[in-house]
């Protein structure tokens, strides 16, 4: 290590306390909570509740306000993933992920030499996915759904077309991306009608109003057909885009089983592939269940070197074995089977941290038959809904619809444009992972619901990329090996390690006085995590009494509601 990583690690180290206040207790109610990245977005989910509406009636809402309120990544141009647990225990999973065009393919992203062209699969056009959110919702709403379709879009036509003030961050963010947002767009978007935003300003977003109030009248129809498909297709032709009428006509989203496990007194239901989030989850909890992280104490070296050690294994399993189950035969079997999870732990080492270039993939048996925000929310009936949605990058491919007023994703980068070449959050995949028409791009979004003793415990899920998973899992454990309430497991400082690069990325402060030395001694590289926190999570927890307590991450304008 070089002298000038060695003081800033040193320096790193001593500044260190805790990221957050870890005892804090959040809003605390008697029926039902919503958690969400924006106030505005949880007040629309509560006062559905209020109205008697259910959670999935709630998360509908939900998602469409934060399509307006909080456009980073709140969207109807993107996808993601939402699981239910329902007050009599069923449970299942919708899978609204965004699709590669029929005209993508395997080299889309690469030049006649074969290298890699910067930032093509990440910002303009060609970096765009076929948008599965308005699909979704309209899915959930026929399968759940129990107020009238239009009531629960309506809030966000109001947001939309009488406009909302912008948060100080928001404001920041939209300076932040004006270069962005002019070069990558071939009209003037309102994002950029003004010069520089300041806190207070009100957004007004005609277009988006518009777009909305189609998909309030029309559903499904609304968005994949008529004026709203035709303004997206004009959009990609002029922009070099391969987004067409036939992909959206065919955009179908999913419901999948969720992946379940019982651990200990606990039972994680979570997201199937094609997210990884849900196994490498459970396969990151069964092996902590076998070691006393309680007793080693909370993000002390010895538990935050166990916990980084289980992760680089577990990502790496990732990165071979996980894609689109329609596309790809993902072993979710063996990749959950106890044993096999045991078996790829063993040879963690408890003082000395090992070299990801030495740790490869497992090979589980073979299954027989073949910038994102994260809501959380408990209605008064005890239903429970974890939802996570995305248009990966902060406002996306920087695109927007013209006469449409929303953003298009980014999630094209979420393939593995070429083997072993890592995409914007460094991780790596294979041929699980490449680009074929039609097929959905790996996911590390985590919506998770617990039960322990057969009853709902606690909704949770973040935003942060490949972080999104380990998050989740600092948050969980936070809670229940370290008996953190939601709020302050929330709060809590994060670290991650994802085997690909071989270092221990830290919030500045989260390792605590002393723990970043010691791990540097037992041979970890550790990188501070810089331009803001790792992941932005939003949990509610069920307190022993039946009352909800919401855990709203401090790192965003993130809001707890309820009543
Ligand atoms: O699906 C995924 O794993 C990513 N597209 C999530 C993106 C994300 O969390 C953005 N926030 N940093």
């Amino acid at each position: 290590m070089s002298r000038s990583i060695l003081i800033l690690f040193i320096f790193f180290s001593i500044v260190g306390c805790s990221g957050g206040d870890i005892d804090e207790v959040g809003l605390v109610t008697e029926n039902a909570m919503v958690v969400s990245a924006h106030p505005l977005a949880s007040a629309v989910g509560a006062d559905i509740l209020k109205r008697g509406g259910n959670a999935v009636d709630a998360a509908i809402a939900v998602q469409f306000a934060l399509a307006v309120v909080y456009p980073d990544a709140g969207n109807i141009g993107g996808g993601g993933f939402l699981v239910l647990r329902q007050q009599d225990g069923s449970i299942d999973a919708l899978d609204y992920r965004e699709k590669a065009p029929l005209a993508a393919h395997k080299d889309m992203y690469l030049n006649e030499a074969g290298e890699v062209i910067e930032g093509l699969s990440l910002k303009g056009h060609l970096a765009a996915g076929v948008p599965g959110t308005v699909d979704g919702m309209v899915r959930a709403h026929e399968k759940y759904g129990s107020m009238p379709w239009a009531e629960l879009v309506q809030p966000a036509v109001e947001l939309a077309a009488r406009g909302f003030p912008l948060t100080e961050k928001e404001a920041v963010k939209l300076n932040e991306e004006r270069n962005d947002f002019i070069r990558y767009n071939t009209f003037k978007p309102n994002f950029i009608l003004k010069d520089h935003w300041s806190e207070g300003d009100t957004l007004r977003l005609q277009d988006l109003a518009y777009a909305l109030r189609l998909i309030r009248d029309q559903g499904r129809a609304g968005f994949y057909e008529g004026p709203t498909a035709n303004n997206i297709v004009a959009e990609m032709e002029r922009g070099g885009g391969i987004i067409s009428k036939e992909d959206l006509q065919q955009y179908k989203s999913v419901w999948r089983d969720p992946i379940t496990a019982n651990i200990g007194a606990y039972k994680v239901i979570s997201m199937p592939p094609p997210s990884s989030g849900g196994i490498a989850l459970v396969q990151l909890l069964t092996i902590s269940s076998q070691f006393p992280l309680g007793e080693w104490g909370w993000n002390t070296a010895q538990t935050a070197h166990f916990m980084v050690e289980a992760e680089r294994r577990v990502y790496a399993d990732r990165a071979e074995h996980l894609g689109d189950p329609d596309f790809w035969e993902v072993p979710v079997e063996g990749l959950l089977d106890s044993a096999y999870i045991m078996q790829r732990m063993a040879n963690i080492d408890l003082d000395w941290a090992s070299d990801s270039d030495e740790v490869s993939a497992g090979e589980p048996v073979a299954y027989e038959s073949p910038n994102t925000t994260h809501y959380s929310i408990v209605d008064p009936m005890g239903n429970a809904v974890s939802v996570t949605t995305t248009l990966n990058s902060s406002f996306g491919s920087k695109v927007f619809v013209a006469g449409s007023g929303f953003l298009l994703n980014n999630e094209m980068d979420d393939f593995s444009v070429k083997p072993g070449y890592p995409n914007s959050y460094r991780v790596i995949g294979g041929e699980a992972n490449a680009i074929q028409p039609g097929k959905r791009m790996l996911s590390s979004m985590t919506p998770t619901i617990l039960e322990k003793e057969g009853k709902l415990y606690m909704v949770v899920g973040s935003m942060g990329g490949s972080t999104i998973i380990t998050t989740v899992y600092q948050i969980i454990t936070n809670v229940i090996a370290h008996n953190l309430p939601m709020q302050g497991a929330v709060n809590a400082g994060r670290f991650h390690h994802q085997w690909q690069p071989d270092w221990v990325l830290s919030e500045w402060g989260a390792l605590g006085p002393g723990t970043g030395a010691k791990l540097w001694f037992r041979g970890h590289k550790i990188a501070p995590k810089t331009g803001g926190g790792i992941g932005r999570a939003a949990g509610i927890l069920v307190l022993p009494d039946g009352r909800l307590e919401g855990g709203a991450d401090p790192r965003g304008d993130d809001a707890s509601a309820g009543f």
